[in-house]
């Protein structure tokens, strides 16, 4: 049976793998590709409908990304957004020029009655703008489905050669009612069934690693993170034993963490892989004796972690793959993903210029984090992996101020374990991005059965994000963070102080280093 699949043509657009995923979480299979995909190439993957992304471009000037006019004569229902949405009414006749007023953010748009697009969809809707052309004219055969106060085409359509367009962007969060409009176009456009689920796309990755990987050798970097652990356990159901995953134990992990990662993918664990735990604890700490600058403790952690995996990716030899947990967020911040190379060394600090190997295999590049947990999820992978928060490649080097030393490393982690504890005990992780203990390089005077201390202050630090680009402080409720403050004070040695740290980012960061 052939595979329902909806095609994002790329033009630039900072939300293009949102399209896509949107689109996925109707339960449609949805992939993005360049604005120069053939139409061959587009023919040949028999899309039900095709999503023009937005851009940064002004779709009337002669060197802007653009399409063959033929793609409006396929028959293929097209959603053109934004940029998309200009584009479309330009090579159609229509009239793009700059608008008299720009609009960005949240806008209130007047859809049609009439449109399937807006079918379920309110009268007045919010939705996001960010636009400085506009569509002046819709092109002949097109009827207008949306308007505001300064925008007169906002939507477009032409349902009869089933083309549609919105010049906001129904795919971000702020569109309030965006997934309706997806999900409109998708099923009462482009009449998909809508059979896709995660459990597809884990089975098609598994047979396509397969394939491609044959009888060859596959070494991993397994640090025990969510994406990591999932790409391997993907790996370890396509090829078994022909994967070697290296764990490195740099000793900054926080407690108990290392043994987790050996429970799971070690010799006793579920999964049919080799692996290699490698416990260079005492080395990293060797390194980083007597260094207390941020960035100078971030590149002896990333050097000598290449370090350890080189050693042992020379022990097992030539290696044809190497398989890294690259997700797409990853790609982004890396630059787009002009490069795997780029984003190794986003991920792992360098790895692949120092082992010999063939290629890199990135089987979770398309998705999003939380597609990630549920691929994992439907892989088995137990649900303390799978739900674990980020954790920063240099580890608690990075949430210890000031020089690295095995005191301060407990500290840490026994104030850390603590506070994750009473988290979940008191259920008050709903809606956290990331929260941890960190150590400051602060000792100050305290009092304990009538003796003076003078010891550490732990900072707790909790944080509401989605993106990790910025976050504000969570208001913890008070019974718990006073009972995590005074269990830490009371069971961790060297500690007679917690504060809460209550920045935001910016101007802070969420890490402390
Ligand atoms: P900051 O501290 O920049 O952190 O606000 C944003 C997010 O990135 C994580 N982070 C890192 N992750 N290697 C990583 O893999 C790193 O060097 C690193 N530094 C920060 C941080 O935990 C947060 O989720």
């Amino acid at each position: 049976m052939e595979k329902e699949c909806v095609i994002v043509l790329d033009f630039g657009g900072q939300y293009n793998q949102l399209i896509a995923r949107r689109v996925r979480e109707c339960h449609v299979y949805c992939e993005v590709h360049p604005n120069t995909l053939s139409l061959e190439e587009i023919k040949k993957r028999n899309p039900k409908g095709i999503i023009f992304t937005g851009g940064p471009n002004s779709a009337y000037l002669p060197e802007s990304p653009t399409i063959s006019k033929e793609i409006f004569e396929l028959g293929i229902p097209i959603l053109g957004i934004c940029y998309g949405s200009q584009l479309m009414a330009h090579l159609l006749g229509g009239t793009v020029s700059t608008a008299p007023t720009s609009e960005y953010g949240k806008t209130e748009v007047t859809t049609s009655r009439d449109s399937v697009l807006f079918q379920d969809v309110s009268r007045t809707t919010v939705c996001w703008m960010s636009h400085t052309d506009y569509i002046a004219e819709a092109p002949e055969g097109f009827t207008v489905s949306a308007t505001t106060p300064v925008c007169p085409v906002a939507a477009m359509e032409n349902p009869d050669k089933k083309l549609y367009a919105t010049q906001f962007h129904p795919e971000v969060m702020h569109t309030a009612e965006g997934m309706k409009m997806l999900s409109n176009f998708v099923y009462k456009v482009c009449r998909c069934k809508g059979d896709w689920q995660m459990s597809s796309f884990v089975e098609d990755t598994i047979e396509a690693m397969r394939k491609k990987i044959g009888s060859g050798k596959v070494l991993c970097a397994l640090s025990g993170g969510v994406d990591s652990s999932v790409a391997a356990v993907l790996l370890s159901k396509a090829v078994g034993k022909q994967l070697t995953c290296v764990f490195v134990d740099h000793g900054l992990l926080r407690k108990n963490e290392g043994d987790e990662v050996e429970a799971v993918f070690g010799p006793e664990g579920p999964y049919d892989l080799n692996f290699i735990r490698v416990n260079a604890a005492q080395r990293f700490y060797d390194k980083l004796a007597g260094v207390t600058e941020p960035e100078e403790k971030r590149k002896i952690i990333g050097e000598e972690f290449i370090r350890v995996f080189e050693e042992e990716a020379k022990k097992i030899g030539a290696v044809d793959y190497l398989v890294q947990g690259t997700i797409y967020p990853d790609v982004i911040e890396s630059g787009l993903g002009k490069s795997a190379v780029i984003k190794s060394h986003h991920n792992v600090g360098g790895l692949p210029d120092y082992v010999d190997f063939r290629e890199i295999v990135e089987p979770l590049r398309l998705l999003f984090k939380d597609e990630v947990r549920a691929a994992g999820r439907e892989l088995g992978i137990p649900e303390y992996l799978v739900s674990r928060q980020p954790f920063p490649g240099p580890g608690l080097g990075i949430r210890i101020i000031g020089e690295v030393t095995e005191e301060k490393v407990r500290i840490v982690q026994d104030a850390d374990a603590i506070y994750r504890e009473e988290i979940a005990n008191a259920g008050a992780d709903k809606g956290l991005g990331q929260y941890f203990a960190a150590i400051t390089n602060m000792r100050s005077v305290g009092v304990m059965g009538d003796e003076r201390t003078y010891d550490y202050a732990v900072a707790l630090r909790a944080v509401c994000t989605s993106d990790f680009m910025t976050a504000e402080a969570a208001q913890l409720p008070w019974e718990v963070l006073s009972k995590v403050s005074s269990r830490i004070v009371n069971e961790v040695k060297g500690v007679n102080r917690v504060l809460y740290d209550c920045t935001g980012k910016p101007p802070a960061t969420i890490e402390f280093e």
